[in-house]
């Protein structure tokens, strides 16, 4: 079998194997060898952020299961989050001979020392789902199109408002609506282009007043969220509440950038009186369509996530890896967008979408991605 072949065929098995979004966890460090790889002993290093978001999860395993099926070793590490534990686990996937790397950085500007001697020992390096800034030994880029999931963020909230129709035609709602906004982990070079996105949809309405900020935060570093947490989310929610919303005023919307962020904004709103039959949820939104907050959209407590199925997106870091290990160059649909402070890397980008209660079932059950029941239960598995 050709390695191109055993691409196309992991192509097809991390659609399969994937069939559960969310995804079992494995442990924090595994290796393991494949039955009739191409060559058997080229090892693949993936490195992971956390297993505290089933996103990434779900990513180490269908990016081990594609790898694998292609004929490769893998050996996957998470992080924890935890940045000195990030560059030690990859200094050692080289120290051990790892012949390609796949890497989520936890800090996109923490891993250049790292990278060099990547480099330094011929070892190619793929940046996944977030860029890897400051470093000219980024080989290539597997993403979505982040600035447009911030756009779809800005949408999802002037669309459950009423400000914007589901088509995108101007709605019929009047406003001014109270809507406060979160970004996420400054660290992390999608939330600059997750932000931006959202915020060039949601301006034209703030400036005409229609959105009000009353906490008056808009900037990005007001706004922030480190390493994306949802209990920090839910304190600045908190406080925001205290000190802007004690003159009796409402929040109608909430921007958030992840699902596990407006999930700790609900819970400040909730514990503050919203939701309870009297004072309506705000127009919430979110991002990874995680299943606790689908279970949450069902029931019409949040109001849309932006899915990104990373089944996709692991399928090409597998056909990405296969190219480079075979010496070619992977195909690339983006050579613009991702200037890392150094170069412009070499990307592929997928699309994402929208999910609201409407089209829970054709995005995200028809595919495959979760079933009913897991919908229902909040859990999957
Ligand atoms: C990813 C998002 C995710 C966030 C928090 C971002 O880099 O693109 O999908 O919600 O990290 O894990």
């Amino acid at each position: 079998m050709t390695r191109r072949y055993l691409a196309a065929f992991a192509a097809g098995l991390a659609l399969t194997v994937s069939a559960c979004g969310g995804g079992g966890a494995g442990s924090g460090t595994e290796g393991s060898g494949s039955e009739g790889g191409a060559d058997g002993d080229i090892t693949v290093g993936v490195a992971m952020p956390t297993q505290t978001s089933e996103r990434w999860i779900a990513d180490g395993n269908n990016v081990k299961a594609g790898l694998e099926a292609a004929g490769y070793k893998v050996d996957l590490q998470y992080a924890n989050d935890d940045i000195p534990t990030q560059s030690q686990q990859i200094d050692q996937m080289i120290t051990k001979g790892d012949d390609l790397l796949i890497v989520a950085a936890i800090d996109g500007t923490a891993l250049t020392s790292q990278l060099s001697a990547a480099k330094a020992a011929g070892i190619e390096v793929i940046s996944y789902d977030r860029l890897i800034r400051g470093s000219a030994d980024v080989d290539f880029y597997v993403s979505f199109d982040n600035y447009n999931v911030g756009v779809q963020q800005g949408t999802s909230v002037l669309q459950g408002l009423g400000l914007l129709n589901p088509d995108g035609t101007p709605g019929t709602a009047a406003g001014p609506f109270n809507v406060e906004l979160f970004a996420g982990s400054l660290d992390d070079n999608n939330a600059q282009f997750f932000w931006n996105g959202a915020m060039d949809t949601m301006k034209p309405f703030i400036d005409s007043g229609k959105i009000v900020v009353k906490s008056g935060q808009t900037k990005i570093d007001q706004a922030a969220i480190l390493r994306w947490q949802q209990e920090t989310a839910q304190r600045r929610m908190e406080d925001l509440l205290t000190s802007a919303y004690n003159d009796g005023s409402k929040v109608d919307g909430v921007l958030s950038p992840y699902d596990g962020i407006s999930r700790g904004i609900i819970t400040a709103l909730q514990n503050a009186g919203y939701g309870n039959g009297g004072q309506p949820m705000p127009i919430i939104s979110g991002q990874d369509a995680e299943i606790a907050s689908v279970k949450l959209i069902n029931d019409g407590v949040q109001y849309a996530t932006v899915f990104k199925d990373t089944r996709k997106l692991a399928e090409q870091a597998v056909t990405a890896s296969s190219a480079i290990l075979e010496g070619n160059e992977p195909e690339a649909n983006d050579t613009e967008t991702y200037n890392n402070g150094v170069k412009v890397v070499p990307s592929y980008l997928l699309e994402s979408e929208i999910v609201t209660k409407d089209n829970i079932k054709s995005a995200l059950i028809d595919t495959d991605y979760y079933t009913q029941a897991e919908v229902d239960a909040g859990q999957a598995g």
